[in-house]
């Protein structure tokens, strides 16, 4: 036996457990603020935050969870959390000091660190509760998001729910992405507005929660259902201005549900003005589906457009303004012909390549290859406040991606959609979350089209290559983790057929054949169902796999396609069979980094 050898074995031991104990102690670091949404499982409930004193020395580990503390004079908040609800406590804490969080008869969804000078740099600290100890340790976000059932490099929250973006605009340095969101589960339930900031739209940073339900719903959550539902920001000045709808109203939506558009204001992202009241009932004719502002300046004037249905028609309202906080109807700005759609939700508006755009989504929507909720696009031009439609189509064939929105910025026009999960496919787990978003589009009209193609940021994304070739069918499999770009061109519209993920029950296939380029799942729920891109040749592909998410940009963004494809293991395949190999002219894999390490 060698003592050395013996030696360090112990004493490698020994550090790992003092790390380990040393881990489990929360320390505040730069943040002043505690926020805990806490609900009572009985009477008598309620949330202690103790500190424990001042940090006193260092370890030498860069690790913030490593710093320990005196034992200090236990000075202890304590703060009594009603049954019922979740409540949005924030506790004033101490820099640089560790605290104990107890709860006592009650249940915490979500709990972070925030108010520390660079927020918008270090983003709030989640803490998470470990289970055999019960105690709040400072969460890691690698491991968060370190599952096959996460995405690595499309935005999600740090758990539970997500749908659509809002409020996104570039303020004082940073993209800012706002959404909805349920930090209490992994379902949609009363909404939240959720916050992420970015300086590359690409890695960002979360922030704290926004804009919380109303009182009354929070409070009578067996008769209400609503909260601070979509809208969007536009940036004046100094200040970044909000629109959003607040609804409330019985669980199954009736002529009782009440949408009305408010405004509130932030000069630093991170403190929000009381919200006005703008808009208080839908016009005449409209239905209680009224919701969704979304502000834009088109002919120089400032709009806003609101989704609706008029007379049992989808529609989208248009108002206008001159100081963005009165607003007159002046009538539909398009009403959608077809029948089946309740209501356009989420709609987006903008001049764009000398055309103009409008972009809504189908809420109820089935088209004939069983794609539900679609969103589709409209062009044409818009003079003196009307809008003539030129020519449509699908803003996304996968039929996962919704209630886009975009913004503007040094001259480029931007989207963001949210990956919807509406052929519950969602696999629930622990730490998980449900929704995410999808790669920033770049917009563009051509020819009265919509192009959609990746934003150049996502070059910086990609890693080592896991394969470069020509003339030749691909088989790899085992790509681990299962987050990588593929490019790739044809030649001569050749058939083929590639499976982007799965085994040999279930698989996600992208195939081009007699009956042209369609994505189609086999073996889970979303079978039935054909996702076909409204394109004539198939020249060009980006394919972004990100473990449960595909997203596919074909002849650069002639069509986009987003599919949820859960595979409950981390590792991912790429399986090209062309009908002749020689007409493949270039493929390129890239395996891509996370965006959360
Ligand atoms: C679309 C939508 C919006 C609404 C929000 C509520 O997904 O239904 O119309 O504002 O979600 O979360």
């Amino acid at each position: 036996m060698e003592p050395v050898l013996h030696s360090e074995k112990f004493d490698s031991k020994c550090m790992e457990h003092l790390l380990r104990e040393r881990r489990k102690q929360m320390n505040t670091g730069a943040y002043t603020m505690l926020e805990i949404f806490a609900k009572a499982l009985q009477t008598g409930g309620k949330v202690q935050v103790i500190s424990k004193g001042s940090r006193q020395q260092e370890t030498s580990a860069a690790d913030e969870n490593l710093l320990t503390s005196k034992q200090g004079s236990g000075n202890c908040q304590e703060i009594p959390v009603e049954p019922g609800y979740y409540r949005w406590l924030r506790v004033p804490v101490e820099k640089d000091t560790e605290y104990e969080i107890l709860c006592e008869a009650c249940r915490i969804s979500l709990c972070y660190l925030s108010g520390c000078e660079n927020i918008l740099e270090t983003g709030v600290c989640y803490l998470e509760q470990e289970k055999e100890s019960g105690r709040f340790v400072k969460g890691r976000q690698k491991e968060q998001y370190d599952s096959p059932v996460r995405e690595a490099y499309h935005f999600s929250p740090w758990k539970n729910w997500l749908n659509d973006p809002n409020g996104l605009c570039w303020f004082q340095g940073y993209y800012h992405l706002f959404y909805q969101c349920n930090p209490h589960s992994q379902q949609w339930s009363q909404m939240y507005w959720g916050h992420a900031a970015s300086k590359d739209l690409i890695h960002w940073v979360h922030l704290p929660v926004v804009l919380e339900p109303q009182e009354e719903i929070l409070k009578n959550p067996e008769k209400l259902k609503g909260g601070a539902f979509s809208g969007s920001a536009v940036v004046q000045g100094d200040e970044a201005v909000f629109f959003l709808t607040r609804s409330i109203g019985p669980h199954i939506d009736s002529q009782e549900t009440l949408q009305q558009q408010w405004m509130t204001k932030s000069g630093d992202m991170l403190e929000f003005a009381e919200e006005k009241l703008v808009i208080d009932r839908p016009p005449q004719g409209a239905s209680f589906d009224f919701r969704d502002p979304k502000v834009v300046k088109a002919e120089g004037k400032w709009y806003m457009v609101l989704g609706s249905a008029l007379e049992g028609k989808a529609a989208v309202l248009l108002y206008e303004s001159e100081d963005l906080e009165h607003w007159n109807y002046t009538g539909p700005l398009l009403v959608e012909q077809e029948d089946g759609i309740r209501c356009i939700e989420c709609p987006d508006f903008m001049e764009l390549d000398g055309k103009a755009l409008v972009i809504g989504a189908l809420m109820h929507h089935h088209d004939f290859q069983g794609r539900y909720q679609m969103c589709r696009y409209y062009t044409g031009e818009f003079q003196n406040g009307v809008f003539t439609e030129e020519n449509r189509g699908w803003f996304d064939f996968g039929s996962n991606c919704y209630a886009m929105q975009s913004f503007e910025h040094q001259g480029r026009r931007i989207s963001i959609g949210w990956i919807s999960d509406f052929y519950e496919e969602h696999l629930e787990l622990e730490q998980g979350a449900c929704g995410s978003m999808t790669i920033p589009r770049e917009m563009h009209i051509q020819g009265n089209r919509l192009y959609l193609t990746p934003i150049k940021e996502t070059e910086s994304l990609k890693a080592e290559g896991l394969y470069k070739g020509h003339g030749e069918n691909v088989c790899l499999k085992e790509i681990h983790p299962n987050a990588y770009k593929a490019e790739l061109e044809f030649e001569d519209n050749v058939p083929f057929s590639l499976q982007l993920g799965g085994d040999a029950k279930r698989k996600i296939l992208l195939i081009h054949d007699e009956l042209g380029l369609r994505l189609q799942t086999k073996g889970v729920k979303s079978e039935p169902v054909l996702f076909p891109a409204e394109v004539d040749k198939v020249e060009k592909l980006e394919i972004f796999t990100d473990r449960r998410t595909v997203e596919v940009y074909v002849n650069d963004g002639e069509a986009v396609g987003t599919k949820l494809f859960y595979d409950i293991k981390d590792s991912g395949c790429f399986i090209l069979h062309a009908e002749t190999p020689a007409c493949v002219k270039n493929v390129e894999i890239f395996r891509m980094k996370s965006i959360w390490e």
